[in-house]
């Protein structure tokens, strides 16, 4: 064997790997970020094979304890990554082997680095559930927090971003916790399925080493050990379940992110954004820019490519383990690095900025959004059908809108000469304070409606 074959399979090999061969082969430069998950796996690994009587006791205790000082070497940074030793599987091996030397042989008995890396990247992204679930909670919290200061805060609805009805700020901030509230769903029931233990189904096949995979799947936390071997080193879906979970969650984010632009825009004044998430321009002293809300409207673009890439990868793979698999890790740490920032900066956007009552009152009053309350009292009042009334009502708009004026500002004979049967209670109906109040039905706009809709959620989430 030649001095530069691989010390982990040299005795096949005469020669080691070219240059680009070694570049496009390791993972170190990004798997580094498993060794947490790697080095428990390999303790619960070697606690088992000793409980099985497949190594000595004092073998797995001197593994137990190197690992341990291999752990502390990486999160003090003083560990030297070799890129020779292509991921973090054989990294820490190696290192495991100068620390104590011939014990570290054994610890890879009945494993392979299939199941090995099937168990480290699915501890990590059962991690980044809990941690999605963690953002959401809190910026649900944040959320909660607008709504019930501005309960019964009059703000303009939209459709097509066209004034719609009035509504309540308060019921527009609810709107967002049901959404995150899906998609906290979504990573619960996705760290459910993956919580399946892949550890002890060896390189495909099983081993024939008598070892206990209950021992190390109730060690590592998991639920169960996963029932097929070759589905085991070949699954994931708990990758994709995690990014789909993700993707639909920075969706969110986005639309909200949106508003917030909207929003905090001269022409509307609905928001103050906190100086803490805007920033200046270097040419424009004026400007103040919503930067945060924008890069977390952006930050969908990362998690839904990661989405795709991972699906193409995967797509078309034979079973079981191949090596087009390695690329499964960058996309799912950047898009997890990116929603986690992106739930972070919006929670503290939520939390830090400051509606503006009289800009909203003023638009929730303006653009005809009482028409509805006008033709609906047509139906309650006069008795119209809801079409005939929604014809008087259009004319009545018209009317207004060529006199420049709003529907509250018209004449009870204009309205009469719309419709005889309207009599002067209509103009209750005309104000958007009234309007938002008259929203009663469950899931409406009412303040009250919206109340215990808050109270309900304050509940939950305490
Ligand atoms: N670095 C590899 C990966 O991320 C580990 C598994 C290698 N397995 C193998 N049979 N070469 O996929």
């Amino acid at each position: 064997m030649s001095d530069s074959a691989n010390t982990m399979w040299g005795g096949r090999f005469a020669d080691g790997p070219d240059a680009i061969m070694e570049a496009i082969n390791a993972s170190i430069g990004f798997d580094h970020r498993l060794a947490r998950q790697d080095i428990e796996g390999s303790r619960a690994h070697a606690a088992m094979l000793a409980a099985q009587g497949i190594i000595t006791d004092s073998d797995a205790e001197a593994i137990r304890k190197g690992l341990l000082t291999v752990l502390s070497e990486i999160e003090g940074g003083t560990f030297v990554f070799s890129t020779a030793l292509e991921d973090i599987h054989m990294n820490v091996e190696a290192r495991l082997k100068e620390l104590i030397g011939e014990p570290a042989g054994r610890l890879h008995t009945a494993r392979s680095r299939n199941d090995q890396v099937a168990l480290d990247f699915r501890m990590w992204v059962r991690d980044q559930c809990d941690a999605a679930l963690t953002g959401i909670a809190a910026l649900q919290k944040a959320l909660l927090g607008q709504a019930e200061t501005g309960a019964d805060l009059v703000m303009p609805g939209f459709t097509h971003l066209q004034t719609a009805q009035p509504v309540t700020w308060g019921h527009h901030m609810m709107a967002y916790v049901e959404m995150l509230a899906r998609d906290a769903g979504r990573f619960s029931d996705a760290r459910a399925r993956m919580n399946e233990c892949p550890l002890g189904t060896a390189a495909l096949a099983g081993t024939s080493f008598p070892i206990d995979r209950d021992m190390t799947a109730q060690e590592l936390s998991f639920d169960r050990p996963a029932a097929n071997s070759l589905d085991a080193v070949s699954d994931r879906d708990f990758a994709l379940e995690f990014l789909s979970a993700a993707s639909i969650c920075a969706m969110h984010l986005s639309r909200l992110a949106e508003e917030l632009v909207i929003w905090s825009s001269a022409q509307f004044r609905f928001v103050t954004m906190s100086d803490r998430f805007s920033t200046g321009s270097s040419i424009m002293p004026q400007k103040k820019n919503p930067d945060a809300a924008e890069l977390t409207r952006a930050k969908i673009g990362r998690v839904l490519g990661a989405t795709v890439g991972l699906f193409t990868v995967m797509k078309g793979l034979p079973l079981t383990y191949s090596k087009d698999m390695q690329e499964d890790k960058e996309q799912v740490f950047d898009a997890a690095d990116s929603l986690m920032l992106a739930l972070a900066a919006m929670e503290g956007m939520v939390r830090d900025m400051a509606a503006n009552p009289e800009a909203l009152r003023a638009a929730a009053s303006s653009g005809f959004s009482t028409a509805t309350d006008l033709a609906d009292w047509l139906v309650r009042e006069a008795g119209l059908p809801f079409r005939d009334a929604h014809h008087v009502t259009g004319r009545l708009v018209a009317m207004a809108e060529a006199e420049g004026k709003d529907l509250p500002d018209l004449t009870l004979d204009q309205m009469k000469s719309a419709h005889e049967s309207i009599t002067d209670g209509v103009f209750d109906v005309l104000g958007v304070d009234n309007s938002v109040r008259s929203r009663t039905s469950y899931g409406g706009t009412a303040p009250d409606q919206v109340r215990a809709q808050i109270a309900l959620w304050k509940e939950r989430l305490a």
